[in-house]
């Protein structure tokens, strides 16, 4: 065991090994050789303890990836690796602001803002929020006025990937709905780093690389992917940030004296759709929306918990979620918590990448949402244990929940931000 003094000290070295060039963090050594977009939220809020420059660094990194139409793409490539994700399939040179820089052409939840706020909390320098509010303003718009499709105040996503939560058991049906009649030519290299069993399945990458060439088919034209893409999703850990982010965005509009009253009122219409459209009140749980279907995904997994952090719930809503289902052995209590699926379910497994174990960043958010509703003790328990679990297993993507058994990318960088951050609770 490490003292916490060491285990701060290795959480840097992680992050000091992973920089790529000052403005951009490998998501992990190996198996994720890029800049993610919340990857690198994460990792900013893990350089505000001991670098703080380096923090701001990392969110000017992300933001010179932006599109002309206001997107954040969720992967910005690193020049100096081959490997990992397969960029050419996405063909969109034409699009980053910035003309050297490669992306994906999708999205991830919106942690920009909620970063950029806890950096300020820290440093107080309105030099930067003045410097990065037009470009996150212009990402929330793009949110505001492509994604929320469906119904006011919920974002859509449009594959599994945007969720973060990429094999969740909530997408299995969407997926399995999906008829391939051909198979996709990208080769997957996950499995080149991490064993199978640890990882999605062929046909899930296979159905992943169908969507981005749909994309491609429809020129990345928001109105031709809606009609045609089968994964239409409101999700809920997605609109949870969403509705957070917005807050953070009123609170940086009001220290630099900029209009904040719009970031207010997106912010309750997400709340309030959250609550109308994705809380079932036979479960007292909230669910995604899968908006091709039009009904709720029924599936109990971590995210579920989300609206905790975001302060969605009133306070009974809040405590029937802690009591029932948070602090319940038969879900996600379990010796090292929480699991990303409920162990009751029939989906969890244990080693499954986003269907059991458990992951440091939903810790962080569960925490954050619990103290939100008054449980700080349970909030500094599980952060304890989460701590407790990278000392024992190392800095870990993933880890089991019954024996705490470290799985997926080691040297993985938002294990290593979001650990020193919970240490300086
Ligand atoms: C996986 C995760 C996603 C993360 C990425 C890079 O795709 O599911 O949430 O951003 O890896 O770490």
């Amino acid at each position: 065991m490490f003292s916490n003094k060491e285990l701060k000290e290795k959480a840097i070295a992680v992050l000091r090994e992973n920089d790529i060039d000052g403005r951009r963090t490998k998501a992990s050594p190996g198996l994720y050789p890029h800049q993610w977009l919340w990857d690198s939220c994460f990792i900013a809020i893990g350089y505000k303890h001991f670098d703080i420059n380096r923090a701001m660094n990392e969110i000017r990194g992300l933001l010179e990836g932006q599109w002309t139409n206001g997107m954040v793409p969720h992967i910005i490539f690193n020049k100096r690796e081959e490997g990992g994700h397969a960029r050419k399939i996405w063909g969109t040179k034409m699009v980053p602001k910035c003309k050297n820089v490669e992306t994906s052409g999708i999205s991830q939840p919106p942690m920009i803002a909620i970063a950029v706020w806890e950096i300020y909390k820290k440093n107080k320098d309105k030099e930067f929020l003045i410097e990065v509010f037009p470009e996150i303003k212009k990402y929330h718009q793009y949110i505001k006025g492509f994604r929320e499709l469906n119904r006011s105040g919920l974002a859509c996503i449009t594959h599994p990937w945007e969720s973060g939560l990429d094999n969740s058991p909530r997408w299995d049906k969407i997926l399995d709905s999906i008829r391939l009649t051909y198979t996709p030519k990208s080769k997957r290299t996950d499995t080149d780093f991490i064993p199978v069993e640890q990882r999605p399945t062929d046909q899930e990458y296979n159905k992943y690389w169908y969507l981005v060439s749909l994309f491609v088919d429809c020129n990345y034209d928001m109105t031709q992917i809606f009609k045609n893409d089968p994964f239409i999703v409101e999700a809920i850990l997605f609109n949870s940030v969403w509705c957070e982010a917005n807050h953070c965005m009123s609170e940086i509009a009001g220290e630099i004296e900029e209009e904040n009253q719009i970031f207010e009122e997106w912010a309750e219409q997400t709340k309030n759709s959250i609550n109308d459209n994705l809380y079932s009140k036979e479960d007292g749980l909230y669910y995604d929306f899968d908006v091709r279907n039009r009904g709720l995904i029924k599936e109990q997994t971590s995210a579920s918990l989300l609206p905790l952090f975001a302060n969605v719930p009133n306070q009974e809503m809040a405590q029937k979620i802690v009591e029932q289902y948070i602090k319940n052995p038969e879900k996600y209590w379990q010796n090292y918590p929480l699991p990303s699926a409920s162990v009751d379910s029939l989906k969890f497994n244990p080693k499954g990448y986003w269907r059991g174990p458990v992951w440091v960043n939903m810790n962080w958010f569960i925490a954050k949402g619990l103290e939100n509703y008054g449980y700080r003790e349970d909030a500094y328990y599980l952060r304890k244990r989460t701590i407790e679990l990278i000392n024992k297993s190392g800095f870990r993507e993933y880890f089991n929940p019954y024996t705490g058994e470290g799985y997926g990318a080691d040297n993985f960088s938002w294990s290593a931000a979001l650990i020193l951050d919970m240490m300086s609770k």
